[in-house]
């Protein structure tokens, strides 16, 4: 499975096959911004510093285009890793909320 590591490596999580980048650090108690989380508001953007990501679900082109694709930009609730990724948060930090766990489980099996 792909490890996912932010920033300056800090912070590293295993992430499960198909799982987006924002699930893998909602499941081990991490988050920076909460947005839609269904790829419509482009709140989740990180850059993509290291790996490689896939996009299985249908991401907007007004949300992320071909060219931020190009230069490193990941739409982090629809990304799902391919490879061992290392990304950089831009305008947050991460922090440690243990209670999304609950809510991702929740939502996972709702
Ligand atoms: S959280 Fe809205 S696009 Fe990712």
């Amino acid at each position: 499975m792909p490890k996912l590591t932010v920033d300056s490596g800090d912070v590293t999580v295993d992430l499960l096959e198909d799982e987006t980048i924002l699930e893998g650090l909602y499941r081990n108690g991490f988050a920076y911004r909460v947005g839609c989380r269904r790829g419509g508001c482009a709140i989740c953007k990180v850059d993509l510093l290291q790996g490689e990501v896939v996009y299985n679900r249908p991401v907007a082109e007004n949300v992320l285009t071909e060219s931020e694709m190009a230069e490193g930009t990941c739409l982090t609730c629809r990304a799902v890793a391919v490879t061992d990724v290392r990304i950089a948060l831009r305008e947050d930090n991460l922090r440690r909320v243990s209670s999304l766990m609950a809510l991702y489980a929740a939502t996972r099996t709702g």
